[in-house]
C-alpha cells in the first residue's frame, strides 16, 4: 500500500491541466453496454475506478482498450453474463451504473448492491423506483439486485428523494429509457454536468433526449443505438481541488482545460473567501496571496457547491480568518475528514450536517489517514499548507479519482512523494514527539535525559 509524504509550506505556482471527469466517464462507459458497435471516448482519465469498470465491463462482454492517443475504445459483443459481481462493485459504487444499460439491452441484469460507504448511507431505492416505473420486475436476493423485463415501456418518473435527485440514479434511468418503447419523462432529474455529458454521448449514439441539464428530461425511445465518438467533459471536482491547492498554500496557479461554467458556485465561494479568481476562456487563475476570510457555504445538488468539494473547502477555511460554517445537505454524514484535520491542528467541530471551522490556524504536519476519495484530497491540501512533514495514508482512495495527482502537484512546486507505507518511510520528525511538559523528570538507572521519545506509528 502506498502513502504520501508531503513537506508543506511551499506556495504553489504555475500552470496545470485538468483531466477528464471521472463521474462522467463511468456512466458513459457503462452505457456502452446498451450500444451496438464500437465507441471511442476521448479525455477518459487514467484512474483506479476507470480500470475497475474496465474489468467489470469485460466480464459483461464490452472490451475496453486504451489507444496510444489516450482514447478508450469500447467494443461491445454479446454478453456471456449479465452479472455484475460483488468483488468489483464493492470497490466502486459507480458499478451500479451498469444496471440500467444491461436491463435495456438484455432484458435481464443481476448487479451486486454496493454495500457500505464512508460518506454515509447511500441507498439505490430511487434507481430501482425509476426502473420499476419503466416496467422492470425487480427483487433483491443475496445482496444482488435482479431486474427483468421483456420490454421497457416509457412513462413519467419522479426521481426526487429526501436529499434532492440522484446523479447515478438519473444516469441509470436515462440509459435504460433510451431503448424503451415510447416516451419517458423524468421529473426531478439530476442536473449535474456529468448527467448532461452522458445524455450527449447517448444522443451521439442515436438517442432522442431533450431537457438535459434541467430537472425535466424527455426521452423518446429508439430501437437501437450505434457506436459513436465522444469527448468527456473536464473534471470540475479535480479543477476545484487544484484551485484550492493554490489558495491554501497562498500561491498563484493557473488551471487550463477547465469548463468554468461548471464551477460557478465554487468560484463564487472562493472569491468570497478572498481568493483572487480570474477566468480567461478555459483557463482559471487563482491567487491565494490575499488575506482569506471565513464564509458560510452549503453543499447542495448542482448548480450549488458540490458535496464533493465540502471536505476540501473545510481544509481551506481552517486557514482563513474567522468562523466558517460548512453544511452538507447531500451527504449529511460526510465528515470523516474532521478528526484527521484536527490531528493537523485544525479547529473543526461537527454540528449535525455542518462543520464549524475556526481560523486562522497554522496547520502542522502529522500522520493522517484517508477515509474516502474527497477526504483524502482535503488531507493532502492541508498537508501542503502545513508546517513540517505529513504522512497521508490509504491514498488508494485518492487514486480512485485524481489522475497523476502527485505529479500535478509537483509540477506546481509541491514536495510530495509517493512511497510504500512502512515505518522506514515515515519522516523522523513524525516519529519523535516532545515529552509532555508536565511529565516529571524521573532520574533513575535508565534515565537518558532525552528531550524526545521515539514512537512507532501505532504508538
Ligand atoms: C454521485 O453519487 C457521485 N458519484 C458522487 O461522487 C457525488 O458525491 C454524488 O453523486 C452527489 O453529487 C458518481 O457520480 C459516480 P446521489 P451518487 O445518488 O449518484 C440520496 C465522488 O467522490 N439517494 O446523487 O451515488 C443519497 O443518499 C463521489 O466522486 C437516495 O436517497 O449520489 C444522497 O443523500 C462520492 N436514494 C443523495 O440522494 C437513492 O436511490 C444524492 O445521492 C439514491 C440517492
Amino acid at each position: 500500500m502506498d502513502m504520501f509524504v508531503i513537506r508543506g509550506g511551499t506556495p504553489l505556482c504555475g500552470s496545470v491541466a485538468v483531466s477528464g471527469a471521472k463521474n462522467a466517464a463511468l456512466p458513459i462507459m457503462s452505457a456502452a453496454l446498451a450500444i451496438d458497435g464500437p465507441s471511442r471516448l476521448l479525455n477518459v482519465p487514467d484512474l483506479a475506478d476507470v480500470r475497475t469498470l474496465t474489468s467489470l465491463l469485460g466480464t459483461l462482454g464490452v472490451q475496453c482498450r486504451h489507444e496510444p492517443d489516450g482514447a478508450l475504445e469500447l467494443r461491445p459483443s454479446e454478453a456471456s453474463s449479465c452479472v455484475a459481481d460483488y468483488e468489483l462493485v464493492r470497490r466502486m459504487r459507480a458499478g451500479v451504473c451498469v444496471l440500467g444499460p444491461l436491463l435495456a439491452r438484455y432484458g435481464y441484469a443481476c448487479v451486486s448492491l454496493p454495500g457500505g460507504c464512508n460518506i454515509g448511507h447511500r441507498p439505490i431505492d430511487l434507481h430501482l423506483k425509476g426502473l420499476r416505473a419503466l416496467g422492470a420486475r425487480i427483487r433483491v436476493e443475496r445482496g444482488y439486485v435482479i431486474a427483468e423485463s421483456e420490454r421497457l415501456i416509457g412513462t413519467d418518473i419522479y426521481l426526487g428523494g429526501p436529499f434532492g435527485s440522484t446523479v447515478t440514479g438519473t444516469c441509470n434511468v436515462l440509459s435504460a429509457a433510451v431503448l424503451a418503447e415510447g416516451v419517458t419523462n423524468i421529473e426531478a432529474a439530476a442536473c449535474e454536468p456529468e448527467v448532461v455529458d452522458l445524455g450527449r454521448f447517448l444522443i451521439s449514439a442515436g438517442a432522442r433526449i431533450t431537457g438535459l441539464g434541467t430537472p425535466q428530461i424527455r426521452i423518446e425511445g429508439v430501437p437501437r443505438l450505434t457506436g459513436c465518438k465522444h469527448t468527456v467533459i473536464p473534471d470540475r471536482i479535480e479543477a476545484a481541488t487544484l484551485l484550492i491547492a493554490g489558495a491554501i498554500t497562498r500561491g498563484r496557479i493557473s488551471l487550463t482545460g477547465a469548463d468554468p461554467s461548471h464551477l460557478t458556485a465554487v468560484l463564487e465561494v472562493l472569491r468570497e473567501i478572498g481568493v483572487g479568481i480570474r477566468v480567461d476562456g478555459t483557463t482559471i487563475h487563482a491567487d491565494g496571496v490575499l488575506p482569506l476570510r471565513a464564509v458560510e457555504c452549503v453543499a447542495l445538488p448542482y448548480p450549488a457547491v458540490p458535496t464533493d468539494m465540502q471536505a476540501q473547502l473545510t481544509a481551506l477555511l481552517a486557514t482563513a480568518e474567522g468562523i466558517s460554517l460548512v453544511t452538507d445537505k447531500v451527504f449529511p454524514d460526510r465528515f470523516m475528514h474532521i478528526s484527521e484535520l484536527a490531528r493537523m491542528g485544525a479547529r473543526v467541530r461537527r454540528e449535525g450536517a455542518s462543520a464549524i471551522v475556526g481560523g486562522p490556524t497554522r496547520l502542522s504536519g502529522a500522520s493522517v489517514m484517508a477515509s474516502d476519495l474527497r477526504a483524502s484530497a482535503a488531507l493532502v491540501l492541508a498537508a501542503l499548507a502545513a508546517e513540517g512533514p505529513s504522512v497521508v495514508r490509504r491514498i488508494y482512495h485518492l487514486d480512485r479519482g485524481y489522475e497523476r495527482f502527485e505529479a500535478k502537484l509537483r509540477s506546481l512546486g509541491a514536495d510530495v512523494q509517493r512511497v510504500e507505507d512502512s515505518p522506514a518511510n515515515v519522516p523522523p520528525e513524525l516519529m519523535e514527539v516532545a515529552s509532555p511538559p508536565s511529565e516529571p523528570a524521573m532520574p533513575g538507572p535508565h534515565w537518558s535525559g532525552a528531550a524526545t521519545r521515539r514512537l512507532t506509528p501505532q504508538g
